[in-house]
């Protein structure tokens, strides 16, 4: 089959998030299994450095405002999977983020933005923009690829296309009158498609158009069927049930492997965890914590977000601090979080560092420096850094919620019993809960044998793209 992966990121040529990790590593799995998959994404200037070579293949004008482009076509750095960058400098080459301005706001011409992607993909799909190469699928993701499936039904016999959600929470949510700004056929303005409650929602044109819909777990399939993750799309999504699947992300683990990771200061495996003491004295000199092995060491690494729960955090740390516990975060996001952050972090600076920003190596060492993960998110569609953590042997906490309930087993008098347990799972998403199950994994971890069998158990899960990289290729199969 001949599928077109179409994302807003994807490592390593640019990464915000999760999404990019998966649009970096369930192509090449699916590759793999045998078929011609190849990845397309807009030519921020931070891709075009990191693609290495590439070669202009074809120009363009867009219709709509006669904005000149071109594609550029390379291989996902590491691998053998074809990348066609969308090349409209007027959209795309600018400083700053994929989505954001330096200073952090949303790029106002976002709708015009990811609709000329959408609208360059689909001309590239059906070869009027020609690339010498057709797609019978396109697989897309997330609200920035949301006007690819409806863009598709006025085309004569267009290729099929999925659309995979990684985070209701994003919508691409605009006004009427950006809709009209747009040129998108009149018809489209209606409930059935990209009307949202008298907005436009680009997610929305995905959720009803696409011959298929996938989420990141199967826990969050369910989940955003129901009033209380669905953000008003439970209708929709239960309409649309029968084609409505989770397919539980897998891990890179060629990247994230502690027995080969590069950014390690000793790599170990299930085998010789005292290698993993190296790291953890490594990461406690690094931020001038006191070097102990036997004092807990705590982390958390993500975007600091509501979702993330870190205001839980936040409320509970200095209760765990009165253990004598370390506590590491790495993160970036809202400001009122970090402005908190920083504050409590100058209340213990014995116990607690912060680094604020972005730092790939230095999540690579906490991962394998810490003992305990905390990832309290309130709803989490997958989450890959608590399966990091699991393949780390860095005890997750976590919330009970999506794609962490999926990954982690509780440490349950009967699941330790049986040797299932991995992690811990607060019991709802609130500081007691997080208090509790923190104690609980605080508590084990003075059971140095308990301590270490969760940890095997924890390393042993297998978490490679096969199994889901199948999933994804019987759903392309049925649509096609
Ligand atoms: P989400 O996509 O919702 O942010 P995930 O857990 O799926 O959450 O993925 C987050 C990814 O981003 C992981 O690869 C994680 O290591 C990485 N990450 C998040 N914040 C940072 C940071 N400040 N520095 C380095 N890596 C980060
Ligand atoms: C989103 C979700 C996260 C998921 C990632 C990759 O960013 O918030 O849970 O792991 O996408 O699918």
């Amino acid at each position: 089959m001949n599928i077109l992966f179409a994302t807003s990121e994807a490592v390593p040529l640019i990464k915000t998030g999760g999404l990019a990790d998966v649009s970096g590593s369930l192509p090449p799995a699916i590759q793999a299994l045998g078929h011609d998959i190849r990845v397309v994404l807009p030519g921020y200037p931070t891709a075009i450095k990191n693609a290495g070579t590439l070669t202009s293949i074809a120009s363009f004008t867009l219709e709509r405002d006669l904005l000149e482009g071109q594609i550029l076509e390379g291989t996902l750095p590491g691998t053998k999977v074809p990348v066609y960058l969308i090349d409209i400098p007027h959209y795309f080459n600018r400083d700053g983020g994929p989505y954001n301005h330096e200073k952090g706001g949303d790029w106002t011409d976002n709708p015009q933005r990811f609709a000329a992607f959408a609208h360059t993909v689909v001309q590239l799909a059906m070869a009027r923009i020609d690339v010498g190469w057709k797609p019978d699928l396109i697989h897309c993701n997330d609200w920035q690829t949301g006007l690819i499936p409806p863009l598709l039904t006025v085309e004569d016999n267009p290729p099929a296309s999925i659309f995979t959600i990684h985070n209701l929470a994003y919508q691409g949510l605009y006004d009427k009158d950006v809709f009209h700004s747009l040129g998108l056929p009149e018809h489209f303005w209606s409930p059935e498609s990209l009307e949202f409650y008298h907005n436009f929602s680009f997610l929305k044109g995905g959720l009803a158009h696409a011959h298929w819909i996938t989420t990141v777990s199967p826990t969050y399939a369910r989940e955003i069927r129901t009033p209380a993750f669905s953000y008003g799309l439970d209708g929709l999504l239960n309409h649309r049930s029968r084609q409505l699947s989770g397919i539980l992300n897998g891990i890179d683990e060629t990247v994230w492997n502690p027995s080969k990771d590069v950014h390690l200061k000793g790599n170990y495996s299930s085998d010789s965890l005292q290698k993993k003491a190296v790291n953890k004295l490594a990461l406690q000199k690094h931020f001038g914590l006191k070097e102990d092995k036997s004092i807990p060491l705590m982390a958390s690494i993500g975007r600091l977000a509501e979702q993330k729960g870190v205001d839980l955090i936040l409320k509970v740390l200095p209760k765990l601090f009165e253990s004598g516990a370390q506590f590491i975060l790495l993160g970036s996001g809202d400001a009122w979080l970090e402005h908190n952050l920083q504050m409590l972090a100058s209340q213990y600076p014995e116990q607690f560092k912060l680094t604020l920003g972005y730092n790939e190596p230095l999540a690579h060492q906490i991962e394998a420096g810490a003992d305990i993960f905390l990832m309290p998110s309130r709803f989490e569609p997958c989450g890959l850094n608590q399966i990091y953590s699991l393949k780390y042997g860095t005890i997750p906490v976590v919330g009970r919620t999506g794609g962490l309930v999926d990954t982690v087993v509780d440490a349950t008098t009967r699941n330790l019993y049986l040797d299932t347990a991995t992690g811990f799972i607060m019991d709802d998403a609130s500081p007691e809960a997080l208090l509790h199950a923190t104690e609980r994994a605080l508590q084990t971890y003075q059971q140095p044998k308990v301590w270490q069998k969760i940890i095997k158990t924890a390393m042993k899960q297998p978490f490679s793209w096969e199994i889901s990289a199948k999933e994804y290729i019987d759903i392309y199969q049925q649509v096609t």
